[in-house]
């Protein structure tokens, strides 16, 4: 996948771990009440809990580089990108007027793209002013985050997560708070999450569908969270917002309808990247919007706006937003997607795997055979198949399948997956 930052961020040569207050050393030069460590202490804390998921990356990234390998491990694409994305940034680098490349917030040509898809899809007219464009769902989630939390706030976000919620969390001194979804349906458990929420509550992180589940949240679920969100925004006396990360909301199967959060309960922030539609995440390109039912969006605009600016001008570049009208017509083969989906489905069932069927993204999530789903993980490795194990997004004893490997891929990965399941389970 060649996760560059990923290397970058391992700590061989240094603890990597959280200094405490004890065993920070003090520099001699600076005297004796200036720290001398490095890094920041939120910075090593994250450096340390994200350390597994660092040296699986190493290992992961060495073992894709070995030819003929079937890499079944993270979202990225494994074949060439679709012309349409390439014709429109083609299109748009020419520069047609002077100020082509000059500095950008939100281009209001990208901002009435995104009102016209989402009135288009979902019947929901967004203003102008609602609409910020960011570099992918990842940073949307990141100024989100910051916007509405202080430090010593809570934020729930649902297990199994995708990967980096924790640490968009704690970066900003809140609290990251987990709670489990229903292990039998992957639904969300809203008896659960009223049980976690406290006076300090500021938020709760949605992702429907589900990274890595495949569950499309229902209507009805969407419902019973909203009214709990609403009950504890009074007993509070301040906002639980939900943070509706719908990174996947294009990729669903069967022709189902997208069910969105955000319609259930106005305090919401709809986070969205075009790099899971597109299958292009390297070229960052998403946006934020404000729901028009929201309470206190004018307040929000400016929120939004400010934390962009001070989070490095976290705008996407000129190009990628002029492309946007484009962009957002453009998807990847859904229908392959789903073959390779009923393909793998029926492969591992037939192999004897516990496996549910997804209702969208581009994951499946299959029990391990084995209880270590580290050990079996490395045991596909090899044998060149290559998943990511299910311990580093909080489901041990499971690992996650990425469709978005191509078809040869596929058809090399099934046959080793199911001689895996006719290996003894190591002692
Ligand atoms: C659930 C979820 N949210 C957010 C993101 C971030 O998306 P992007 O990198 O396109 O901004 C991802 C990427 O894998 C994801 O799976």
């Amino acid at each position: 996948m060649r996760l560059e930052y990923m290397s970058i961020l391992r700590t061989d040569s240094c603890s990597g771990s959280a200094p405490d207050e004890a065993t920070i050393c003090r520099s001699h030069i600076l005297g004796p009440t200036v720290e001398s460590s490095p890094i920041s202490r939120e910075i090593a804390g994250l450096l340390d809990s994200y350390q597994p998921l660092v040296s699986f990356m190493g290992e992961y990234d060495r073992a894709a580089q070995k030819p003929g390998v079937a890499d079944l491990t993270v979202g990225n694409p494994q074949e060439m990108p679709l012309a349409q994305f390439v014709a429109a940034l083609r299109t748009w680098i020419e520069p047609r007027a002077k100020d082509h490349f000059a500095y950008k917030m939100n281009v209001p040509a990208a901002q009435r793209a995104v009102i016209a898809g989402l009135r288009e899809r979902r019947g929901v007219t967004y203003a102008l002013e609602d609409v910020f464009m960011t570099n992918g769902a990842f940073a949307g989630l990141a100024v989100v985050i910051r916007a509405v939390c202080d430090a010593g706030d809570e934020v729930i976000y649902l297990s199994p997560p995708w990967f980096f919620y924790d640490a968009l969390i704690r970066a900003v001194g809140a609290k990251a708070v987990s709670v489990k979804v229903d292990p039998r349906t992957f639904d969300l458990d809203v008896a659960a999450i009223e049980g976690a929420i406290t006076p300090r509550t500021r938020a709760v992180i949605v992702n429907s569908p589900n990274n890595p589940t495949g569950r499309l949240y229902p209507r009805a679920t969407l419902d019973r969270l909203a009214a709990i969100l609403e009950r504890a925004s009074v007993r509070n006396g301040r906002r639980v917002y939900l943070i509706s990360d719908e990174a996947y909301s294009r990729i669903l199967f069967d022709r189902r309808r997208y069910e969105s959060p955000t319609e259930s309960y106005p305090s919401s922030f709809l986070v969205y990247t075009f790099g899971k539609q597109l299958l292009t995440p390297g070229e960052r390109i998403g946006y934020i919007c404000l729901p028009p039912d929201m309470p206190e969006r004018e307040a929000m605009r400016g929120a939004i706006t400010m934390t962009q600016f001070v989070m490095g001008w976290a705008f996407p570049n000129a190009t990628l937003q002029y492309a946007v009208a484009e962009l957002d017509r453009a998807c990847i083969d859904l229908a392959a997607l789903q073959r390779r989906r009923d393909l793998m489905v029926a492969a591992l069932s037939d192999a004897g795997y516990r496996v549910h069927r997804p209702e969208g993204t581009f994951y499946l999530m299959p029990r391990s055979p084995w209880p270590d789903d580290a050990a079996f993980t490395r045991h596909l490795r090899e044998r060149d198949v290559l998943v990511l194990p299910g311990y580093l997004i909080e489901m041990p004893g499971y690992f996650r399948i990425s469709l978005t490997a191509s078809d040869a891929m596929i058809d090399k990965a099934i046959p080793v997956f199911a001689a895996a399941m006719r290996e003894p389970v190591p002692a």
